[in-house]
């Protein structure tokens, strides 16, 4: 389809002919995207996929023969430069949910309006340049298969860059696409945020943890950990924060891992620094979500720590570089950093300063409460992304040489971790 190079190819899979149509009329005045087929169910777009190689599918979820959620995971298996978008009536929002999860880049309520369509094309089309898609089971290479729960860091080595704000609605997202035990720990000990974020107020945290690791069982997690709206268990900051600095690194390393027996997802918003008790926390991770902001400050920054993640024992697998608070108007593009810092942006989330502050003074997370704008939906993507790199290995890829974040920090790293902060660290292990 040589005439179509510059283009974005889009296949259009609905069941309805009339949906079809209007879709692609839709389309058809934007200069930059061109209809090459259309589907009526699942199993025809996946042929039609195979033929075209599209860089988009927009995908019908209620389809015959083969439907949405079903081609989506076959696209998403056999055709790895095809992003699938999905699309569904407002009642279906447990398949959305399993659509994510089976690898579709991001969802679209019927019927949509025409600049949303086309900002979401545009949107996965981009994603398709910087990030490697990950189907489920596809990516975690995790020798030994265990039902412990997985930890997702939250980092920036930049202030600001939307830690908290990020950690809390990827916990919310999390559960509402997986439904699987999700809990959302503040590790900032002496300027914990997150009770705000998600407006609780108790008086369990994580010191009542911290002091009985010992004894740490179902029955006491359960009681310290304070339950969300969302069904996410919190567990809070040391309510001051001298209490907070009596922690030592190795009680949150056994909180962490007391934690893992009772949870499938373990998000933890950490804060800007590489003081002894953060970095213990991302030596435990198995995902360290790195943020970074359009600003060059941020930027250098990033640089610097991914240049620190390989003598600190971190694989390349580990980190997964988000740009936060993305904006086209910013002067800098998601590709050029990556040439810089010589990462890949794995996501990014867009930029909504105003929605933001009014979700963190309202204590409501913005998934909770308006879950189709934007942001919201990067960082329901962004939790779908992130449950599938996280989900058991496929056997035939299972090799112990990469290891995902678990695996890796738990060899290089010693389980005693070294209360020396980053410069011991970095001279013991020469
Ligand atoms: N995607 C975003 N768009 C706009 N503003 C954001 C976004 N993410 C976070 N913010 C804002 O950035 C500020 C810092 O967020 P916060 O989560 O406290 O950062 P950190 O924990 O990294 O210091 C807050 O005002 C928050 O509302
Ligand atoms: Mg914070």
């Amino acid at each position: 389809m040589a005439e179509h190079d510059d283009k974005i190819k889009v296949i259009i899979a609905d069941d309805v002919a009339e949906t079809r149509e209007i879709l692609e009329k839709a389309l058809y005045f934007e200069k930059d995207i061109v209809v090459v087929a259309k589907a009526a169910n699942g199993r025809e777009a996946l042929q039609l996929c195979k033929q075209h190689q599209p860089d988009v599918v927009l995908m019908d979820i209620n389809m015959p023969e083969l439907d949405g959620i079903a081609a989506t995971e076959a696209i998403v298996a056999q055709i790895p430069g095809t992003q699938v978008i999905i699309m569904s009536v407002q009642s279906e929002q447990e398949y959305l949910r399993r659509a994510m999860l089976a690898g579709a880049r991001e969802y679209l309520i019927k019927p949509p309006d025409t600049d949303e369509l086309v900002r979401s094309i545009r949107h996965v089309y981009k994603l398709r340049a910087s990030a490697p898609r990950l189907a489920a089971g596809s990516t975690d290479t995790t020798t030994a298969r265990t039902d412990q729960g997985k930890v997702i860091a939250v980092f920036s080595p930049k202030g600001g860059s939307g830690c908290t704000v990020v950690a809390a609605n990827m916990a919310v997202a999390l559960k509402q696409i997986t439904n699987k035990r999700v809990a959302l720990v503040d590790g900032n000990m002496v300027f914990g945020d997150v009770g705000v974020v998600m407006n609780i107020v108790a008086n369990k945290t994580v010191l009542d943890l911290a002091s009985r690791v010992n004894d740490m069982d179902a029955q006491l997690i359960n009681d310290v950990t304070v339950p969300h709206t969302s069904q996410v268990r919190v567990l809070l900051a040391p309510p001051d924060s001298q209490s907070g600095e009596g922690i030592s690194p190795d009680q949150l390393r056994s909180v962490l891992e007391g934690l893992r027996s009772q949870f499938d997802y373990i998000v933890v918003d950490t804060q800007t620094s590489y003081d002894d008790r953060t970095l213990t926390l991302l030596d435990v991770a198995d995902r360290i979500l790195v943020l970074m902001t359009l600003e060059l400050t941020a930027i250098k920054n990033v640089k610097q720590f991914c240049e620190l993640a390989g003598p600190l024992g971190y694989p390349d697998d580990k980190l997964m570089l988000v740009l936060n608070k993305a904006d086209s108007r910013l002067g800098i593009r998601a590709e050029s950093i990556e040439g810089q810092i010589r990462h890949k942006v794995t996501a990014q989330i867009g930029n909504a300063p105003y929605e933001m502050t009014l979700a963190l003074n309202q204590g409501v997370p913005l998934v909770i409460d308006r879950r189709n704008h934007p942001v919201a939906k990067d960082i329901t993507a962004l939790a779908a992304l992130t449950a599938n790199a996280l989900a058991p290995a496929a056997p035939a890829q299972a090799n112990g040489a990469a290891g995902n974040g678990k695996a890796a920090a738990a060899a290089p790293v010693p389980q005693e971790a070294p209360s020396k902060g980053l410069f011991g660290r970095l001279l013991t292990k020469r």
